[in-house]
């Protein structure tokens, strides 16, 4: 059979969309775990596995989430998952072997790094998994932002950082397939190619119009703006940012993980 017609896992990662409303219906405790073990299959560079989900799982515990950060998503989705960072279990793992190893050291780049690599994987595992079983996601930056809120609330310590929410449940919209820049963007044969300014105004030009169709902004923000200046919002640089980034910087840097 010819590799094209073997198409069903890529029709299906063709058409994912986030999804960030969701119909509160309840899924069973199988689906859960069978998403994260489906999750824990992807590649991992050590069997260390330097990540951790928090399964937001309490009505109580949902609420005071989504007053942090979160919302409707958080109360509405069928399974929350708090995906973290974690190398506090692999420094406790690699101690038992008794040597001396780079967790015990003050710098561990490439660990901090791979983190957030293995948990970016895992999670995209457990996205197609959900899609194949029906159900949508969204992921959410939001615990990062707030990070020291969202440890206390689920007691992480030292070591275990929250990166971001997984949100998935029954979809309760039906948005369209979102733009990407194009392959011959992102895709460079044998060396790297600066892309010119018109190919990249063309493409945040075809960002601008797609959202504007969408009204994406509006229905998701509340905001009346055009996209590229929630864009310019969203990543603006102030003083308020800056001291944000620098509480950050400190507390990834207390927290173990270091570049
Ligand atoms: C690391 C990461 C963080 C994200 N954070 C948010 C978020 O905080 N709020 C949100 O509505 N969507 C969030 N998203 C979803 C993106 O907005 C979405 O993937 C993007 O707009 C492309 O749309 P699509 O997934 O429908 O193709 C996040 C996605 C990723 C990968």
């Amino acid at each position: 059979m010819s590799l094209l017609k073997k198409r069903s896992v890529v029709n299906l990662l063709k058409s994912r969309r986030s999804i960030r409303i969701f119909k509160p219906i309840n899924v069973p405790d199988e689906i859960v775990k069978l998403l994260v073990e489906v999750g824990e299959r992807a590649p991992i560079p050590t069997h260390l596995q330097l990540y951790s989900f928090i399964w937001v799982k309490s009505q109580e515990k949902r609420e005071e989430l989504s007053e942090i950060c979160g919302g409707e998503i958080v109360k509405n989705a069928s399974i929350v998952l708090l995906v973290c960072g974690d190398l506090k279990r692999a420094s406790m793992m690699l101690d038992l072997l008794e040597h001396r190893h780079v967790l015990s050291s003050d710098k561990h780049p490439v660990e901090t790094v791979m983190s957030i690599f293995e948990a970016a994987l895992a999670v995209d595992s457990i996205i197609i998994a959900a899609e194949s079983l029906g159900l949508g996601s969204v992921i959410l930056d939001c615990p990062l932002i707030y990070a020291p809120s969202i440890a206390r609330l689920f007691n992480l310590p030292r070591g275990i950082i929250p990166l971001v929410l997984l949100c998935i449940g029954v979809r309760g919209e039906s948005p369209p397939i979102r733009p990407r820049l194009p392959l011959e963007i992102i895709l460079h044969e044998d060396s790297y190619r600066e892309p010119s300014e018109d190919e990249l105004k063309a493409y945040l030009a075809k960002l601008e119009k797609h959202m504007e169709i969408e009204n994406y902004v509006k229905k998701y923000t509340g905001k009346d703006l055009k996209y590229l200046d929630y864009l310019k919002m969203r990543t603006e640089l102030n003083k308020e940012v800056e001291k944000d980034y620098d509480a950050l910087i400190k507390y990834l840097r207390e927290n173990f993980f270091k570049i």
